[in-house]
């Protein structure tokens, strides 16, 4: 299976162990229980990063190459960019709600982070399941080794460009520092 297949998969798997996390600290908060919010605070760390800048990129590419190899498969993949849109804007909603509900007592910023917490939960992981039951199934089916060889190298260049960028950025901080 093609590399990028195979990171896909298991940044899903690595998703849904803290999806799992998250579930158990908001079923715990909704029984009144206080949850650990090193822990949420963690878990939306990585979701705030993550997904946007290395996961949801690499499966656009995918999408993108599947629209021109087989168009009217590819149609039912049509919202999969505005998901990855609105899964972003519901983590930052959500890291805002944790710490609203952490600086300002009653029920209602209690009720948001609660609310916000199960939306977030489950609309990734219905996001993910739709993408394992369809959109990477298609993508196996269609593309060739030839794609997914192109595929691969572009996510190699473009982890590359970040790296490339962090170490401008460090620079750029030392200098302003010295
Ligand atoms: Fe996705
Ligand atoms: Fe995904």
């Amino acid at each position: 299976m093609a590399a990028l297949m195979q990171a896909l998969r298991k940044e899903h798997a690595d998703m849904a162990v803290l999806l799992d996390l998250m579930d158990r600290q908001i079923a715990q908060f909704q029984e009144g229980a206080a949850p650990d919010f090193d822990l949420v605070r963690g878990i939306i760390g990585y979701f705030l990063t993550y997904p946007d800048l290395y996961h949801h990129p690499k499966e656009d590419l995918i999408a993108e190459r599947l629209r021109s190899r087989a168009p009217e498969q590819a149609a039912r993949l049509d919202g999969l960019h505005s998901s990855h849109h609105d899964l972003a804007y519901l983590t930052r909603r959500l890291a805002t709600a944790t710490v609203d509900q952490m600086v300002r007592p009653g029920d209602e910023p209690r009720q948001w982070f609660s609310s916000l917490g199960r939306d977030f939960v489950d609309s990734n992981r219905r996001h993910m399941a739709m993408e394992e039951e369809h959109f990477f199934p298609l993508a196996l089916q269609v593309l060739s080794d030839h794609d997914w060889a192109e595929l691969d190298g572009f996510v190699a260049a473009d982890r590359a460009e970040i790296h490339v960028r962090a170490l401008h950025d460090a620079v750029l901080e030392q200098v302003g520092s010295a």
